[in-house]
């Protein structure tokens, strides 16, 4: 059986622990009116049921409409969007379970994995927002940077049917992205950092869970992703200066 099932126009993932909290969140999205999000359905011991999202999820290879500004620009606004309704969420740290631990500072609840693979779009305008599992308390810059990483790209490896971008226009992407979003300063001036802790992060991520036998990390680490993530932090690192000064 496939792991992720549609049935007419509703999605049945695996649950975790967080799902409650994360289903709680999905309700309290709509209640703000970010209708962009799954609606949380049915919740049993194993499986989650939410609404479909009617759009193409954006993953690689990426199509022309994903590539495309136009995405970028909406999926930024989404994400502003998203967090600003998140916000109000009212954090219970008695009852909520998130998969990942709390991210100082805490100014929003962060999606945890903003990527165009976990956005939904209609043709070139982003639309829906899905896979809330690592989401979590955290800053909006947390998002951010790795919606960067995703969306300038500065990924290797992972688009192979796509040529890899200059670094000139990464650059401008970063800065398009962080402009639609409508960053403050002072984020702003964390993103290069935020991206390189974010992606140190996730090997981590990687390496613990493929270690406790989980097999979607076992198999990533068997496909050499943790060595793609680790080229990846190398290039970042040393352009860490243009970067920061792209999105200033
Ligand atoms: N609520 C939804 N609405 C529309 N499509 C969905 C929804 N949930 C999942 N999908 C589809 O299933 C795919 C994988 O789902 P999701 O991103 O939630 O899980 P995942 O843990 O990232 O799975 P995978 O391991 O396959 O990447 C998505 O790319 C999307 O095409
Ligand atoms: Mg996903």
């Amino acid at each position: 059986m496939e792991r992720i099932t549609k049935a007419d126009d509703r999605v049945h993932r695996p649950a975790g622990p967080w799902t409650p909290t994360v289903h709680r969140l999905l309700a309290h999205l709509h209640e703000q009116g970010f209708v962009a999000a799954p609606e949380p359905i049915a919740l049993g011991d194993t499986l989650e049921t939410v609404s479909f999202v009617p759009g193409v999820a954006g993953e690689y290879p990426w199509t022309e409409d994903v590539a495309s500004e136009a995405a970028l620009v909406t999926s930024a606004r989404m994400l502003r969007h998203y967090h600003d309704a998140a916000a109000t969420f009212p954090l219970d740290d008695t009852v909520d379970v998130w998969s990942q631990a709390h991210r100082a500072p805490v100014e929003t609840v962060v999606h945890g994995d903003f990527a165009p693979y976990n956005c939904v779009y209609d043709g070139i305008a982003a639309v829906g927002l899905i896979d809330f599992d690592t989401a979590h308390p955290g800053p909006r810059v947390w998002d951010v940077a790795s919606a960067v990483y995703r969306f300038a790209p500065f990924t290797t490896g992972l688009d192979e049917g796509r040529a890899a971008p200059t670094l000139e226009a990464r650059l401008a992407r970063a800065a398009e992205f962080c402009r639609a979003y409508g960053l403050d300063d002072v984020s702003r001036s964390r993103v290069a950092e935020t991206m390189v802790s974010s992606l140190v992060a996730l090997v981590t991520l990687m390496e613990t869970e493929a270690a406790a036998g989980n097999p979607k990390f076992i198999s990533d680490l068997q496909h050499g992703h943790a060595d793609l993530y680790r080229a990846d932090v190398a290039y970042l690192e040393d352009h860490l200066d243009e970067i920061a000064a792209a999105v200033a």
